[in-house]
């Protein structure tokens, strides 16, 4: 488990147990652009079966949160990276995906992702937008038994 102090009272901690699932639901399906909708039972499961979560805390509160999807061995996948609007430009962003990637378990893997806007802060920690082969997708649809979802 790595916990670390950052300036003025935030923390980051990737303990799942501490992670509030409903402050996460709550960013996920109402603010985000990627997961408008998206059902607390879904960002639940998605957080309980990621092979690590980072918390961005301030006191008890929540307000940022990132977690990678891995075999653990050749390839991990950084999803739902966020940090609370009104604490954002003071750096815990790239905080949060720096302790995430450098010096972590996962550090030595292939990290791959989807921004729309945040090139530049991934970059910051050896992201490059150009790649080798060319991105190909299958999005999400329904699976048995879920309520209507479909992630945009
Ligand atoms: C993307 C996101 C997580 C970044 O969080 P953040 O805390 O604002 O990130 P940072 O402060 O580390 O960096 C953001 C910008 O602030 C600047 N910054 C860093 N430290 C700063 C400081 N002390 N004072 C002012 N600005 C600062 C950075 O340079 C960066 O700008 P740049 O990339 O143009 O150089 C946040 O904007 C967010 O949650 N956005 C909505 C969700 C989203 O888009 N998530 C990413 C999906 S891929």
């Amino acid at each position: 488990m790595a916990r670390r102090a950052l300036v003025d009272g935030f923390e980051l901690d990737d303990d799942p147990a501490r992670i509030d699932v409903d402050a996460v639901h709550r960013f996920i399906s109402d603010e985000s652009y990627w997961g408008v909708g998206r059902p607390r039972e879904l960002v639940e499961r998605a957080i309980r079966n990621s092979a690590r979560v980072m918390g961005l805390y301030r006191g008890t509160e929540q307000v940022g949160f990132a977690r990678a999807v891995s075999d653990r061995t050749i390839i991990a996948y950084l999803a739902d990276v966020y940090v609370l609007a009104e604490f954002r430009g003071r750096g815990l962003g790239l905080e949060l995906v720096r302790e995430m990637i450098d010096g972590g378990p996962f550090e030595g893997l292939t990290w791959v992702l989807h921004t729309a806007s945040q090139q530049k802060l991934y970059e910051k920690v050896g992201f490059k937008s150009q790649f080798v082969y060319p991105l190909m997708e299958r999005r999400r649809r329904k699976v048995d038994g879920e309520a209507p979802y479909r992630s945009p």
